[in-house]
């Protein structure tokens, strides 16, 4: 027998190979100052292009009022125990009737996390007969919701309905449960969009059920920032849709929205609510005050997609190769050849860092070897001028680093497959 500890002093664990690279630096940046367009990282403001704030809506005067009033009332412990037990109150109804209204949906049901949300819709939906069809960029919370389900899992490649009609064929011939198609609205790392119109035929087709996890679309997309389902005219044909509140909110905590007995079920199966501490006061008036701005978020909305057009517009100028996704999302492809991904993709990330820029930097496993993607968050906090200089900042790196930014056959090949194409 081992030690369950002996792995701790030998072995960096799945996400060890980053942290050999310099924790806190690379992995766990220590980021101090309030989350917006300007932050502090180690001792100097960077341009801040990691956070999800899409609407710039953090550190909104208004949800603090909302929060310190709450605050004042409630303390951080209102209230106590699970929503099952002692820990439900008018309050968190009201909101939760507020976010079906918002969404279209007829009922829905709060989460602590955006994480919890989606493990304990998913596992508590599904049981033993019953198999859950993601897309295969799903969000980790999505595999680890289907994990924790006792139902069978399959996969479809990324965005790609022919894969994902070949396998509800093969699913809906043989299964005697049901079937829950799983994608997201927006992709979080790539910023591209599920095609949800194609989706919905499809799972309409077989009998099936779509849950949609919208993270990165609510308060975004659509006209007025429902979502995804709004922006492809279909959010009447998604069965359950997902919000997280740790992005356009900028908050924290989660809801899944739908018909009302799926409502009343999940409450009472969720195992990340029923038995979890119910969401704080605090939170949930200030998430009330949010979804108030979010509906009138007309102008924050317009401002995060121009603030996103000119990036683009700016870093392609440049040479770069931006990705495909139609979000505001910004997703920057560098080819390496057959460079160590780490030490050129660290090199450039250290390069933008100490040059003012803060961006996140995503590899292999995550998109294919050979690339290295930036990551870049837009929001409506954004100025024009944190543009030009980002894009200043990119125009010195590809200078002083010699960088090839020319895409070969072979790289498109890899970035079109990123984006199911
Ligand atoms: C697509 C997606 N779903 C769910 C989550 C989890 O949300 P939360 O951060 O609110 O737990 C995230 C967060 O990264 C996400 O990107």
């Amino acid at each position: 027998m081992k030690d369950i500890f002996q792995k701790c002093t030998t072995d960096g664990g799945y996400f060890g190979v980053l942290r050999a690279q310099g924790d806190h630096y690379f992995t766990r940046p220590i980021l101090n100052g309030l989350p917006g367009p300007r932050m502090e990282f180690l001792g100097k403001e960077k341009i801040m292009w990691s956070v999800n704030n899409y609407l710039g809506l953090a550190n909104n005067e208004e949800v603090k009022k909302a929060a310190m009033e709450a605050l004042e009332t409630y303390s951080v412990s209102a209230p106590m125990g699970s929503r099952m037990m002692s820990g439900n109150t008018d309050e968190h109804i009201a909101l939760e009737k507020r976010l079906a209204a918002f969404e279209q949906k007829e009922d829905a049901i709060l989460f602590n996390y955006g994480y919890m949300g989606v493990v304990g819709t998913i596992d508590s939906l599904t049981d033993t007969d019953d198999v859950i069809l993601m897309d295969k960029l799903a969000h980790a919370c999505i595999v680890d919701g289907s994990m924790a389900s006792r139902g069978q899992v399959r996969v479809f490649r990324h965005n790609d309905m022919n894969s994902l009609e070949m396998v509800l064929k093969r699913v809906t011939r043989d299964c005697k449960g049901g079937v829950l198609v799983v994608t997201e609205g927006t992709y979080g790392m790539t910023g591209d969009l599920a095609p949800l119109k194609e989706i919905c035929e499809l799972k309409d087709k077989y009998g099936a059920r779509l849950f949609c996890d919208d993270a990165h679309g609510i308060g975004v997309m659509g006209k007025t920032g429902m979502g995804t389902g709004e922006y492809f005219g279909v959010q009447d044909k998604i069965d359950i849709y997902f919000g997280t509140f740790a992005k356009s909110f900028a908050a924290i905590g989660g809801f899944s929205a739908t018909r009302k007995d799926a409502v009343e079920w999940i409450k009472y199966n969720a195992r990340t609510q029923v038995f979890a501490k119910s969401m704080p006061m605090v939170f949930v008036k200030a998430v009330g005050k949010t979804l108030d701005l979010i509906i009138h978020g007309d102008e924050r909305r317009k401002k995060v997609w121009e603030i996103a057009g000119k990036l683009k517009k700016g870093l392609k100028e440049l040479g770069y190769y931006i990705g495909t996704g139609e979000s505001p999302l910004c997703s920057v492809f560098i080819p390496l050849g057959d460079g160590d991904v780490h030490k050129i993709g660290g090199g450039m990330v250290h390069y933008l860092r100490e040059n003012g820029v803060f961006v996140s930097a995503v590899i292999y496993p995550v998109i294919p070897l050979g690339l290295c993607m930036f990551r870049m968050v837009p929001s409506a906090s954004h100025t024009d001028a944190d543009v030009e200089e980002t894009v200043a900042v990119f125009k010195k790196m590809r200078e002083d680093l010699n960088l090839n930014l020319k895409m070969g056959d072979d790289e498109i090949g890899k970035i079109n497959k990123v984006y199911g194409k």
